[in-house]
């Protein structure tokens, strides 16, 4: 465990809804586990004008909803004591000064942390004033600097963003966020992968048929119209996040597990993925959008009746890929990738499927095809660990029937930490392995680049899905073979679940 170093966290976007449903409670929850030392001052900054004494009053209405049965007392008399405001309002071109004064005359710890909680639009801007006033200077202390996703909305754009933060910042001031990477079950894919031996000679395109990632929500874009509309599931999802699954699952074994070894070889892998070219984007991608249905039994409007959506918008909220990684160890098997709001269900899991025995001896034995090995790795709700195989039904005869070799590995008194808790954690402590570099989200955007262009000139006609699905059923034709589908459940019997 590193020693953390005496720092200031300030924290732009301050009151929004990133900074109140996961920043505050994460930090909160690191001082309840006493994971913040003394001198960790948190300084919020938003447009509003406010006094310190009204700005704790907001952080504890933001904590209140995560402690119904009340929060400890002394635990949040100590948080509030980290809290500071700064109020930064629109236009007001002195607010950078006043800051820089401000953390100066209160004697906060000049390591300083700056977290981009704001849109994307705003974070060249932020940084610009940051390094004009001298902030982003590391004469007194170290600086950092936490970009949110989505960093750009395609590659150009990417590297102008990285261009206008490269005035200011060195790439290792820069920790680009993917909460993905800090959740328990995605690191876990390396332990699981690089921890046992075991699993290695069979990781790789002579064993395994195929690789399913899979994050879907029932969730719908929940007042983020004016970010998702020009966002979309392909960004907003499946260019960051389930890259980087696919990231983990199939990148070499890294030297050591060193922030840039590690992201070396992910870097390996996200460019080994065959270019899509703009005549394959249709075998390649399928996208989708919410009409109304029922999700848990209620009623849901579609996508085009959320506030703030444009009637004629094309915007997916479901997108799937099919990726081929071309190199040695994956020649020839396909991944593919899926996201989408409003589904049957919210959970996020990699499945990967082995292929079948060279000779079917046990063809008497059952009615069907042979079922084949399974893998699964559940990230959410339930992290966990399923391997599927074949076992003889007792009795006389011999038949057969699958079995589900369960491995829930969390245990009742486990700790369970948000992905911002650790992430936060991090930067304080200056370790980049979970965070992206530059070179890793250029790659990813040059996988999606040809099929955001090809989705923008198509703006005439998108598929509808219900509400409460599985998604579009034209997804089927991403399929390189009959036999492979849709995997919607880790349990056995959701194994052969319909189309979709
Ligand atoms: C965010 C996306 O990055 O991830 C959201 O912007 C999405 O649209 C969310 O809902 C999903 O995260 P999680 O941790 O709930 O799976």
């Amino acid at each position: 465990m590193k020693v953390l170093e005496h720092s200031t966290l300030v924290i732009f976007g301050a009151a929004g809804n990133l900074s109140r449903l996961k920043l505050i409670p994460s930090l909160f929850r690191l001082e309840l586990v006493k994971r913040l030392p003394e001198r960790v001052a948190i300084v919020g900054c938003s447009i509003e004008l406010r006094q310190r004494e009204e700005w704790i009053a907001e952080v504890v209405k933001m904590l209140e909803p995560v402690y119904p049965d009340g929060i400890d007392k002394s635990t949040l008399e100590r948080f509030c004591a980290r809290m500071h405001y700064h109020a930064i309002p629109p236009g007001d071109n002195a607010a950078y000064q006043r800051l820089g004064q401000m953390l100066e005359e209160e004697g906060l710890p000049p390591n300083m942390v700056f977290y981009m909680s704001v849109s994307p639009a705003a974070f060249p801007e932020i940084v610009d004033r940051l390094g004009n006033v001298g902030l982003l200077k590391e004469t007194s202390g170290w600086r950092r600097v936490v970009i949110e996703k989505p960093f750009g909305y395609d590659l150009l754009s990417a590297q102008t963003l990285q261009g206008s933060l490269y005035k200011h910042l060195n790439e290792p001031q820069i920790y680009r966020i993917d909460h993905y990477l800090g959740k328990g079950t995605v690191q876990n894919v390396m332990v699981f992968r690089f921890a046992n031996l075991l699993l290695e000679p069979l990781w790789n395109h002579h064993y395994i048929d195929h690789v399913q990632i899979t994050q879907s929500e029932t969730l719908g874009i929940g007042g983020r119209a004016g970010y998702y509309e020009g966002a979309g599931a392909l960004r907003d999802m499946l260019q960051s996040h389930l890259l980087q699954l696919l990231a983990l699952v199939a990148m070499e074994p890294p030297l050591t597990i060193s922030a840039e070894h590690l992201r070396d070889e992910k870097v390996k892998v996200l460019r080994a993925i065959r270019p899509i070219t703009q005549n394959s984007v249709h075998a390649h991608a399928f996208r989708g959008q919410y009409t109304s249905g029922s999700i848990n039994g209620k009623t849901v409007p579609g996508y085009l009746e959320e506030e703030g959506v444009a009637p004629d918008s094309t915007t997916e909220t479901y997108a799937a890929l099919k990726l081929f990684v071309d190199n040695w160890r994956w020649a020839g098997v396909p991944f593919y990738l899926r996201t989408g709001k409003r589904l049957a269900e919210g959970s996020s899991a990699i499945c990967i499927r082995f292929k079948s025995p060279p000779q079917d001896l046990m063809r008497r034995t059952r009615q069907g095809p042979p079922p084949p090995n399974w893998i699964m790795l559940g990230i959410q709700p339930d992290d966990c660990m399923k391997i599927e195989m074949q076992v003889k039904v007792p009795g006389l005869d011999l038949h057969t029937r699958s079995l589900s070799l369960d491995a829930t590995y969390r245990k009742d008194n486990d700790e369970d930490f948000d992905a911002y808790a650790g992430l936060l954690l991090d930067v304080l402590q200056g370790d980049p392995s979970l965070f992206l570099r530059i070179d890793e989200v250029e790659a990813a955007w040059r996988v999606v680049d040809p099929i955001l262009k090809v989705w923008a000139m198509e703006r005439d006609f998108i598929n509808g899905y219900q509400a409460g699905s599985w998604g579009p059923r034209g997804t089927y034709r991403l399929f390189d073979r009959d036999d492979q589908f849709w995997r919607h459940s880790l349990n056995l019997d959701g194994a052969n679940l319909e189309a979709y």
